[in-house]
C-alpha cells in the first residue's frame, strides 16, 4: 500500500487563504482523485472544524489543536502522524503565527504548500516561511519537505499579475498555478461546502482542480521510503 501523504498548509501570515486551500484541496483529493483523505485542524479557532460542523464536506475533518495533551508541539505531532490509519492524505491545516508548531509540521510533511496573496507584506511573510522550511530540509535525511507556493486571491489585468507572480517566483520554490479571487470561495464557509460541491464547473472549482493536479505530481515523484518520520 502506498504510504499516508501529509500535506501541510502554512503560513507564518494569517488570513492568506491557508483554510481555504486546506479544506477544497482536501476535498478534491477525496472526490476528484478518489483518496481516503482527511483533515487536520491544527488552528485552536477551529475554523475548519467549524466549516465542516454541518457536516457537508465530503472529508473527515479532525480538530488536533496545538494545545493537545500536555500542550508539547512533541505530543501534537505524534497526535497528528497517528491520524494516518488507511489513510492515502492527510491535509494539515496549520494556525498562522505559531512558529514552533509551524516548524514542527515541517519536520513530517512530505509536502508543503504555502498559500500567499500577492500583497507585499504577505510576500514577505512567505519569505520567511520558506527560510523555515530550508532550515528543516538541513535536518531532514531526505532533505524534504517540497514547497509549494500558492498565489491566492489573485486579481487583477494580466500585465499586473503576471508581474506579481515573477515576483514570487524569486522566492525560489516550485509554484502552483494561482487561485483566483472569486466569491465561490468565502461563501463556501457560510454553505459548508467545498467550492467543487457547490458548483462542478465553475472557475474557483476548475482552480482548486489545477492545484489537485500540482499537488498530485508533485507527490508522485516522492520516493517511497526514506523519510524521516517521527513514529513512521
Ligand atoms: N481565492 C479566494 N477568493 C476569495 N476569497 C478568498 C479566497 N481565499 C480565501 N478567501 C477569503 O479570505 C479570508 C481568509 O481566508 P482563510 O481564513 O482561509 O485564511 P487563513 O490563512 O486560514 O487565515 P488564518 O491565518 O486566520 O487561519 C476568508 O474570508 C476567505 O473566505
Ligand atoms: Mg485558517
Amino acid at each position: 500500500m502506498e504510504p499516508t501523504r501529509f500535506v501541510v498548509v502554512a503560513n507564518l501570515k494569517g488570513g492568506v487563504g491557508k483554510t481555504t486551500l486546506a479544506v477544497n484541496l482536501a476535498c478534491a483529493l477525496a472526490v476528484v482523485a478518489g483518496h481516503a483523505t482527511a483533515l487536520v485542524d491544527a488552528d485552536p479557532q477551529r475554523s475548519a472544524t467549524l466549516w465542516a460542523a454541518r457536516r457537508r464536506l465530503p472529508v473527515e475533518v479532525l480538530a488536533i489543536p496545538s494545545e493537545v495533551g500536555d500542550g508539547s508541539v512533541h505530543n501534537w505531532m505524534w497526535a497528528v502522524r497517528r491520524v494516518r490509519g488507511r489513510r492515502a492524505r492527510v491535509v494539515v491545516d496549520l494556525p498562522a503565527v505559531l512558529g514552533e508548531l509551524t516548524g514542527a509540521a515541517l519536520l513530517f510533511a512530505d509536502l508543503v504548500v504555502v498559500p500567499t496573496t500577492l500583497d507585499a507584506i504577505d510576500v514577505e511573510a512567505t519569505r520567511r516561511t520558506l527560510r523555515l522550511v530550508r532550515r528543516t530540509r538541513l535536518q531532514r535525511e531526505d532533505r524534504g519537505p517540497h514547497a509549494l507556493v500558492v498565489p491566492n486571491r489573485v486579481e487583477g489585468g494580466f500585465l499586473e499579475v503576471r508581474r506579481a507572480l515573477a515576483r514570487l517566483r524569486d522566492l525560489g520554490e516550485d509554484m502552483a498555478p494561482p487561485v483566483r479571487r472569486h466569491a465561490l470561495f468565502p461563501g463556501g464557509f457560510t454553505g459548508a461546502d467545498w467550492v467543487g460541491g457547490m458548483r462542478r464547473f465553475s472557475r474557483a472549482t476548475r482552480d482548486i482542480r489545477r492545484l489537485l493536479e500540482r499537488v498530485e505530481a508533485r507527490l508522485a515523484m516522492l520516493p517511497e521510503s526514506l523519510r524521516l518520520h517521527p513514529g513512521g
